[in-house]
């Protein structure tokens, strides 16, 4: 109802109280305590005699009422859930998969104890970027699981350059603008032999952090220290989780080649000598290709070729072509 109520502040430059309860059929009270919560929520509504409510402004924020006007999509984000703080998206949206619909994205404006991969951590103030966790059920094996966590790397780059960014895909899913972490993504899912039950898309892009803690003051960025004022965070929002349905529904219709093509295209180190931290041991060699599994392959100074399913390149030590 206060989205309905929303809509019609944003469609009218006044309206009174009486029409919006007559619009939606709700009493005159029910409206004002719509009204003021809209006001808790940070949208700026001011009431004046005999003309009625005005819109004077609307927070910079993740509700679902800044996102919804922007979204082209079918399915993602159709259902939005949107907390003020939570220890980590991911989490959240894990506790409720059982019984949630395929597509729901929880949003947060601050995390506590955000999670990055390989057990780190996510650093999330209130406020400073998109904080966001989506729910899938793609009909695919477990093992195409970590396909979808590439595409979701192709998506927000995507995203990111149609706004103007000259951003770029690090192996496996990291989103870099001149050569620094400005997105991080984190995939989880639940399944067993005969499929996947849900998959959880972590999605952390740094928008508004102008500041950086020291831990990763020399490998992250934000899209605010990577050019001028970032639009509205809730238009980044839709624009990425347009681009993200886009590219899901190609895998699941193609299988992987448009997206590992996209991939390639719009990958910063493809090229380039890098070292790669692996659960079975540190790597070095020439990046040469992402191959059909997602995996990359390294040429090592022998000549040899290894394929690295899982794993992480150190962002300091490599020498990017972006
Ligand atoms: C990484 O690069 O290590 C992955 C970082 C993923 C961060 C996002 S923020 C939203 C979602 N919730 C989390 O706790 N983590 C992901």
């Amino acid at each position: 109802m206060r989205q309905k109520i929303l809509q019609l502040l944003k469609e009218n430059s006044y309206i009174s109280g009486e029409a919006i309860s007559e619009a939606l059929g709700i009493s005159r009270t029910a409206v004002w305590k719509h009204i003021k919560r809209l006001e808790d929520e940070g949208y700026q509504i001011k009431a004046r005699r005999g003309a009625g409510y005005t819109l004077l402004s609307v927070p910079d924020s993740l509700l679902p009422g800044e996102i919804r006007p922007f979204l082209k999509t079918r399915y993602l984000g159709q259902n939005i859930i949107y907390k003020q703080q939570v220890s980590s998206t991911n989490t959240a949206l894990r506790r409720l998969a059982a019984e949630t619909v395929a597509g729901t994205v929880l949003f947060a404006d601050e995390q506590t104890a955000g999670r990055g991969r390989l057990g780190r951590g996510w650093i999330a103030p209130a406020g400073t970027g998109i904080w966001m966790s989506l729910l899938l059920r793609p009909q695919l094996p477990s093992r195409q699981a970590a396909l979808f966590t590439l595409s979701t790397a192709v998506g927000v780059a995507q995203a990111l350059r149609d706004m103007g960014y000259e951003a770029g895909i690090k192996w496996p899913n990291d989103v870099l603008i001149g050569g620094r972490k400005v997105c991080g993504i984190l995939g989880e899912m639940q399944g067993d032999i005969d499929g996947i039950h849900w998959l959880i898309m972590g999605i952390g892009i740094n928008v508004g952090l102008t500041s950086l803690p020291p831990e990763i003051e020399k490998t992250a960025t934000s899209l605010a220290l990577a050019g001028n004022t970032p639009p509205a965070r809730g238009m980044i929002a839709a624009a990425v989780l347009n681009a993200l349905e886009e590219n899901y529904d190609l895998l699941e219709r193609e299988g992987f080649a448009p997206i590992r093509e996209r991939w390639q295209k719009n990958a910063v180190m493809l090229g380039s000598q890098v070292s790669v931290v692996t659960p079975q041991g540190k790597f070095q060699g020439l990046a040469v290709d992402l191959d059909e599994e997602g995996c990359l392959v390294l040429e090592e100074a022998e000549g040899g070729r290894r394929q690295i399913i899982a794993g992480d390149i150190l962002l300091q030590e490599a020498a990017f072509h972006a």
